[in-house]
């Protein structure tokens, strides 16, 4: 079992990681909480596969758990399910001594993180990720939002969780998409922040799915990387923003082809060659290091863009972006392998030209 702490003060929690570790999760929390009650908000895919196992492990221990199911899919990441969601825990009597499980991907983590930090001002939150991208991603850090129809993640919070579990073993039953999707997070912790990881995926991605002991330390890792920098920067103010490496483009593309059309970190993956490409045509990154990022990205993440988007309107949707400064769209381009720097002077000609080679 790996353990990792997040360290905010009186806001730290532990991030535990292992193959198989479900059924344990009543005790783990026994152990450390005393809560009475916990309401587990889980995806009509996920219910099917792992509530049954993760209500029965919390009652085991003495706990009164209650599963709330959600339809799958971003759709559900909405203001009125949220309403439902409110009035379930109302009838299940949550109070300030429950806590919300969020058990799912991104998007039962993001609307289950939301409903902890509104019900009752903020109840508890444990997150209890299954897809890769939450695993590695979402469910640390404590980013808890609903979309609107005209805005992704534009009502949320910073609220962060008093306890994640992430058991590996859950990834099997994942489909080969949403896997490969979480390793362009994943990849991008290596750019960012440490070479010999990316190295060491380099070596070892292909193989992921066949080695548990692999795949732990790839979610380790990837934990390690993003608590060390949201200890620094909580709300992000600065160091943060380095965890967008590939998002300024990818989520311009999410928006431009439309939610659904490519999966989020298919989006991240395009960017991430695409700012990789910026770097390299200001001389920021030479050719070898441009190469083994869109090597790696690439035959980890195999994507196309659905269609060739409008460029003026790709770069207008990134000039919105609600993370730019000053107006200033914020790049974050990598310098080396380990090391990326946040950049607001690329120009729209820059842009361009790395569309035209790319
Ligand atoms: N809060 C953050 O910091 C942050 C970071 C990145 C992304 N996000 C959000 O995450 C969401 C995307 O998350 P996602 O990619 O995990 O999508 P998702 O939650 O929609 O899950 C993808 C699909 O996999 C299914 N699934 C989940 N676990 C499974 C399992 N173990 N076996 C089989 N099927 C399983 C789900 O039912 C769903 O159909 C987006 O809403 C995005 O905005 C949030």
């Amino acid at each position: 079992m790996e353990q990792i702490a997040l360290n905010l003060g009186e806001r730290s929690y532990k991030i535990i990681i292992a193959d198989g570790i479900l059924d344990d999760i009543g005790y783990i929390i026994k152990r450390q909480f005393s809560w009475k009650k916990i309401m587990i908000i889980t995806d009509s895919n996920v219910s099917k596969l792992y509530a049954g196992r993760v209500a029965a492990s919390l009652e085991n221990a003495g706990l009164q758990a209650f599963v709330e199911e959600i339809p799958a899919g971003e759709s559900s990441k909405s203001l009125a399910r949220a309403e439902e969601l409110y009035n379930a825990a109302l009838d299940c009597r949550l109070d300030r001594n429950s806590a919300i499980m969020a058990l799912g991907g991104g998007v039962v983590g993001d609307l289950a993180g939301f409903i902890a930090a509104t019900y009752m001002r903020g109840i508890a939150c444990i997150q209890v990720p299954t897809t890769l991208l939450a695993q590695v991603d979402s469910s640390v850090g404590g980013k808890v939002a609903v979309n609107l129809q005209r805005a992704k993640n534009i009502v949320g919070a910073f609220y962060q969780p008093s306890l994640v579990v992430i058991d590996s073993s859950v990834l099997s039953s994942l489909p080969d998409r949403e896997f490969r999707e979480g390793l362009a997070e994943v990849i991008k912790y290596g750019v960012i922040k440490d070479a010999g990881f990316f190295r060491w995926l380099e070596e070892n991605a292909s193989r992921l799915r066949l080695s548990s002991s692999d795949l732990v330390y790839a979610i380790k890792r990837s934990c390690e990387i993003k608590a060390g920098v949201v200890s620094q920067d909580e709300t992000e103010q600065g160091i943060r923003r380095i965890l967008n490496y590939g998002h300024t483009v990818g989520h311009a593309l999410e928006t431009i082809f439309g939610y659904g059309t490519l999966l989020h970190g298919e989006a991240v993956a395009l960017g991430m060659v695409f700012e990789a490409r910026i770097a390299l045509l200001r001389g920021i990154i030479d050719e070898r290091t441009f190469l083994r990022i869109e090597g790696m990205v690439r035959s980890a993440v195999p994507v196309v863009m659905p269609y060739e988007p409008d460029r003026d309107r790709l770069i207008e949707i990134m000039s919105l972006d609600k993370k730019n400064l000053n107006e200033k769209i914020v790049f974050i381009l990598p310098e080396t392998l380990g090391r990326v720097g946040v950049y607001t002077d690329v120009t729209k000609e820059e842009i361009l030209q790395a569309f035209t080679i790319g």
